[in-house]
Order: structure tokens, then sequence, then C-alpha cells
């Protein structure tokens, strides 16, 4: 039997991460954890109740949140107060409201309790913003996928049009340069690359050469 491993997938928005890691996962036989989906439904949570200006309030309702991940056909399920919230979380404000509950400590302490206990005993690629760094530092395999900001957001762009929705290419670009700047800046796990993480720039690369590029990588740490 193969031996249990985990990787680490960091890098900032539209990077390829989620795309790499779920191919990548099921080429591998591992499970797919897209955390970033996790800091969304939290977000979601205080988008609504309107709080995403009151980090004090954040750090202390959030323990109470009822955020569960669920796995239905191989495909993740996001449950928020036991609400299916998994296409809720996919809109703009979802995004920056997620961005924006990231920088509260308690929130990461009380996500990142969540995912290192869905890690325990199994295979897995998990991908968001401190995996390496934070989440699992002693991951098998650590990368840190990048891309310039113009081709992450050519990259958005397509798939919110692919959605039937019509964004301006100019706001979809501020956004993610609004994020970065965000998930760079905080105090708390701010995004970095681990120091032991492959980097691999993705802008000159089509998302099957990423993920080519990181199953190689992949099996070569795992030793298959
Ligand atoms: O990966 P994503 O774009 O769905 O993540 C949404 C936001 O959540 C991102 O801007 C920052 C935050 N996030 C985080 O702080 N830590 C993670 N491990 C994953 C996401």
């Amino acid at each position: 039997m193969q031996k249990i491993f985990s990787i680490a997938i960091d890098g900032p928005a539209g990077a390829g991460k989620s795309t790499v890691a779920r191919a990548a996962a099921q080429a591998l036989g591992a499970m797919y954890l897209d955390t970033g989906a996790m800091y969304r439904t939290v977000g979601l949570y205080f988008l609504r109740k309107n709080l995403l200006e009151n980090p004090d309030e954040i750090a202390r309702r959030v323990d109470g949140v009822s955020v569960q991940v669920k796995f239905e056909g191989g495909a993740q399920h996001m449950l928020l107060e036991n609400e299916d919230v998994t296409e809720a979380i996919r809109t703009p404000e979802a995004s920056m409201a997620a961005s924006a509950v990231g920088a509260v400590p308690e929130v990461r302490a009380y996500l990142v309790r969540l995912q290192q206990e869905t890690a325990k005993g199994i295979s897995i690629v998990m991908d968001g913003r401190d995996i390496g760094t934070k989440v699992l530092p002693n991951a098998t395999l650590k990368l840190y996928l990048t891309a310039t900001a113009e081709v992450r957001a050519l990259r958005r762009y397509a798939e919110l049009r692919e959605k039937g929705e019509t964004p301006a290419f100019h706001s979809v670009l501020d956004d993610i340069v609004e994020r970065d700047y965000n998930d760079m800046h905080r105090a708390a796990s701010p995004l970095q690359r681990a120091e032991d993480a492959h980097l691999l720039d993705t802008s000159n690369m089509t998302l099957k050469q990423a993920l080519d590029a990181v199953v190689q990588l992949a099996r070569e740490a795992i030793g298959a």
C-alpha cells in the first residue's frame, strides 16, 4: 500500500491552484480540500450579518459559526448553518469577504484546526494561502503557484464569463490586486512562499502543463 502523503499548494488568487490541486488529487488518488471555500463560507456569514468592518465582533463570534465540508460524488460542498452555500460563495463580494475575515487571527485558528482535523490519517492535496507555512508544515511536497496579476485576472474573467456573467475586465483585475495586497500584508499568516516550497510560475503555462509539472514533482516526493 502507498504511504500516506500530503501536498500543500499556496499562491495568490487566480494562479490555477484549485484546478491543478483538484486534478492532481485525482491523479494521485488523494482527497482534495479547497481551504479558500472555508474562508469564503465564514466571509459570507459575516457579509450577511453586515459585520465585515468589525473584526472584534468577528473574532468574538466565529467559534459559534457552523461550517461543514461535505464531499458528494467527489465534489466539495460547503454548508453554512446547514445551508448549502457552494454556489453562493463564488461571487466577487464573497471573495472580498473571505479575504477580510482571513485577516482575523481567531478565524484562522478556527479554520486551521478544522483543516488539520480533515487531513488526519489520509492522503490529501490542500490549497490556500498558509498551507505550507501553517496548516501542513510537514507536508510531503510544498508548492507555490503564481502568475502575473494580468494573467490571473484574465483567467478569473474567463471563468466568470463562462458562468454567464459580464464583468468589466478592469474590475476583475482591481479585485485581484486588492486581494493580493490584503492577503500578503495581513499580520496573521500572510501569504508567503514557504522556504521549502517549489516555485511554479504558470504565467506562460497551460493548466495542463502546470498539472503535469505538479504530478511529476508529487510522484518524486512520494516515491511512487
Ligand atoms: O482561494 P480563494 O481565492 O478561494 O480564497 C479566498 C480568500 O480566502 C483569499 O483571498 C484569502 C483567504 N484565504 C486565506 O486567507 N487562507 C487560505 N488558506 C485560503 C484562503
